[in-house]
């Protein structure tokens, strides 16, 4: 039995009403004829606050007694350009540095090097895959502070932010990075791209991932857990004078057409792709609920099948908050331990994956180069090494289909070919 590793034509077949929905959103659209922004725009950016962005208030507070700060959703034409949006409107640019991790999608670094700004990697925490606070704590105490305070990198760049990448569905040591943040001045954006409805258990009561620092963004290109038919993101923002920023720099800088107040970009969210998110964001709960269930039964096999010694599962690190969306597994990771030693496990990954692809299993190596030893960023002058834990996950790691409509079936032929690798 073949298994995908995506398959979006399920939503299709096992929700023809989802289908249905989706093809009338597009129809409205074509019928009103607002394309660019406007209303669609608008109301998935209020619906996705409600939905995704609230905070989780404690039993018998309403929102007016705890009168919380609610974050500003910004609809944009990408993840990547989310993020682009939030640096120009933080005017983060030449002479600043920005602190982010190796393993990841490109986007992080990407953005930062765009804006003119320089990269600083931070390793990940080797269980989690992201980034370790002590390692953070670690670069931070070992750069130059002025007595203004200001924070000197090794190039003499102003390093201003800390950008922590939330990945595979879980959050990232937040409390800590945060603490961190406050005590050194830094300003924080959460990569939030693949965590939408993911909650949080801070030491300050739970939240909403993409709701924790003051600056987050979101992907929903079409694969992710809301995924639009295209490309399509979401800044976030708590600040609402950043909020009306990255709305103008979305925008080129307009309020009045043709009259440019800063130099932006064009970044919307298109209408259709807002109207088909509108139709799909109801059921995010369900979905990141059968991919929690799908991790569940991954969990099981694995172990039925006695391979546990030999692959390490997924951390989930807020597992015992009891929060039930702790974990909403957008990517099941695993990872085969000392595959890329010269021990007993040597090439037991590349062994796994040929015997996947002869069985027609989908499988991805999310991220097969860390970004230090990408060719683009070969200027900042890193080797092998220098970033370990990112590296050696980029060797051990293995994506395995999650998506919600996989049976249990599938998900056993997964672990069941895995055991005929191994064995
Ligand atoms: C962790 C992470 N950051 C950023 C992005 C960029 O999002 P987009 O592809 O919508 O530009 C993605 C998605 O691909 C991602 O997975």
């Amino acid at each position: 039995m073949s298994v995908p590793l995506f398959d979006l034509s399920r939503q299709r077949t096992q929700s023809p009403s989802l289908h249905e929905a989706t093809k009338e959103a597009v129809l409205r659209v074509l019928d009103h004829q607002e394309f660019i922004l406007g209303k669609e725009v608008l109301i998935f950016e209020k619906e996705v606050e409600k939905r995704c962005l609230e905070a989780i208030l404690p039993q018998g507070e309403t929102p007016e007694s705890a009168s919380p700060r609610m974050p500003q959703a910004i609809g944009t034409s990408s993840g990547t350009d989310a993020l682009l949006a939030l640096l120009i409107a933080k005017n983060i640019g030449a002479g600043d540095a920005v602190i982010t991790t190796p393993y990841t999608f490109f986007a992080t670094a990407g953005c930062i090097h765009r804006v003119g700004a320089e990269i600083i990697f931070c390793d990940i925490d080797p269980a989690t895959y992201m980034m370790d606070p002590e390692k953070l704590r670690l670069i931070l105490g070992n750069l130059k502070r002025e007595t203004s305070g200001v924070l000197r990198s090794a190039h003499g760049n102003h390093v201003k932010m800390v950008m922590p990448i939330h990945l595979f569905g879980t959050c990232c040591d937040m409390d800590a990075i945060m603490a961190i943040a406050k005590e050194y001045h830094l300003m924080v954006i959460e990569d939030a791209a693949q965590v939408l409805g993911a909650d949080y258990p801070s030491i300050h009561g739970p939240k909403k991932a993409g709701a924790i620092a003051e600056m987050s963004y979101f992907s929903f290109y079409p694969t992710k857990n809301l995924g639009a038919a295209g490309d399509a993101g979401l800044a976030v923002a708590l600040d609402p004078e950043v909020a009306d920023q990255v709305r103008l720099i979305r925008n080129h800088g307009m309020e009045e057409r043709y009259y440019h107040k800063v130099v932006g970009g064009n970044f919307r969210l298109d209408a259709i792709q807002a109207a088909i998110l509108r139709v799909r964001l109801p059921y995010i709960d369900q979905w990141n609920e059968q991919r929690r269930n799908n991790a569940a039964i991954y969990k099981n096999a694995f172990a039925k099948a006695g391979l546990l010694s030999r692959i390490h599962l997924p951390s989930e690190p807020w597992a015992a908050s009891g929060l039930k969306n702790h974990h909403i597994y957008h990517q099941y990771v695993i990872r085969i331990v000392g595959s890329a030693d010269q021990g007993p496990q040597a090439g037991l990954r590349e062994t796994i994956m040929a015997h996947l692809k002869k069985k027609q299993i989908g499988y991805a190596i999310y991220y097969p180069v860390p970004l230090h030893l990408q060719e683009c960023f070969a200027y900042l002058g890193h080797k092998k090494k220098d970033f370990i834990e990112s590296e050696r996950a980029a060797l051990e790691t293995l994506a395995l289909p999650i998506f919600p409509e996989l049976s249990e079936k599938e998900i056993n032929t997964v672990v069941a070919s895995i055991a005929e690798a191994i064995s």
